[in-house]
């Protein structure tokens, strides 16, 4: 048997897969049945202080190495999501990692405070969602405005560790985690997706009503190796990494990359039995490489 536990900033996994928000929405029941099915802590989508409707439709499209979603954030508000987030803490059975987003410094505050009421392991500040501001306004595009949304959340919330969602978009990505831990971050999440487009050439249209996207899924592992290990050499938090993982062999590359934990996003949808699999996989590698544990995996220099 080998060993898949790990932790982050003190809250245990029996395995490293963390569901990436989004994915499976904010409804408890989803959270849960990604926990029953293998996940080692799961996230919730991110939720604002009041509703957001999100854009409208086409929102997503799926080729088999990517995908493109341009959803918009669209989610119930904090109230709503109290109770779905205090019944996944209750029942899961693994942690779980409340996700919120903001348009304001202020707003990244008071949204974690409240979702601190209902106790989730860990809160991520989704500051990297890329269809949501004007190109290149993201919190994450510069260390100035991520550190200053950590240190408004922190000042708030004392006693949940927190996560720095960051974008690979940038030239240095090490150098804002770096920023962020300075300013208390206990946890970095990377990344989220990429910035993309996709055209339909009989219609002479954006395939996105929205044009532009976020890309996921496999075509995004290079470059979340690189952005992982880019934050490992500036940054010594631990990291929930992730960006097209969709196999254990894909779960090692991003370990040694420097990833303390594992997200899973769009691999929901190309596997059956994602976290089922990628743990079986990566079990299966660590066995055939005489690894007993995940700390036994060295980090690539
Ligand atoms: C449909 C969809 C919705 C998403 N919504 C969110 C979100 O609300 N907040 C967030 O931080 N990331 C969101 N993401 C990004 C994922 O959490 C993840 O960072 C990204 O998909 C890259 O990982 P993957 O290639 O494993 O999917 C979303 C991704 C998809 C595909």
């Amino acid at each position: 048997m080998v060993d898949l536990s790990t932790s982050l900033a003190g809250v245990k996994m029996k395995n490293p897969l963390v569901l990436a928000s989004g994915i499976r929405g904010n409804n408890a029941k989803l959270l849960i049945r990604a926990a029953k099915e293998g996940a080692g802590a799961v996230t919730s989508k991110s939720c604002s202080l009041m509703p957001r409707e999100g854009h409208v439709n086409p929102t997503a499209i799926a080729a088999p190495t990517y995908m493109l979603n341009a959803i918009g954030l669209s989610n119930p508000g904090v109230e709503a999501e109290l109770g779905e987030i205090q019944e996944a803490v209750a029942h899961a059975g693994v942690p779980i990692i409340a996700s919120v987003y903001a348009d304001s410094v202020e707003n990244f505050a008071a949204a974690a405070a409240r979702i601190s009421s209902a106790k989730p392991a860990i809160i991520e500040l989704d500051i990297s969602c890329p269809n949501v501001h004007k190109e290149g306004e993201m919190f994450s595009s510069n260390k100035e405005a991520a550190s200053e949304v950590t240190r408004a959340v922190k000042a708030k919330v004392k006693n949940i560790p927190i996560s720095v969602k960051l974008s690979a978009n940038v030239p240095d990505i090490g150098s804002i985690a770096a920023e962020c831990q300075k300013s208390g971050a206990d946890i970095i999440t990377a990344i989220n997706t990429m910035p993309a487009m996709c055209i339909d050439i009989r219609a002479k249209k954006a395939v996105l009503a929205n044009q532009y996207g976020g890309m996921s899924g496999p075509a995004l592992l290079p470059i979340a190796l690189r952005a992982v290990h880019s934050i490992r050499k500036k940054c010594s938090l631990p990291i929930i990494g992730g960006g097209g993982v969709t196999s254990g062999e894909d779960a090692v590359a991003m370990i040694m990359a420097g990833a303390t934990a594992v997200s899973i996003g769009s691999a929901v949808w190309y596997r059956k039995d994602a976290f089922g699999e990628i743990n079986m996989e990566m079990s299966q590698f660590m066995k055939a490489e005489n690894y007993h544990k995940l700390s036994e995996i060295k980090l690539i220099e």
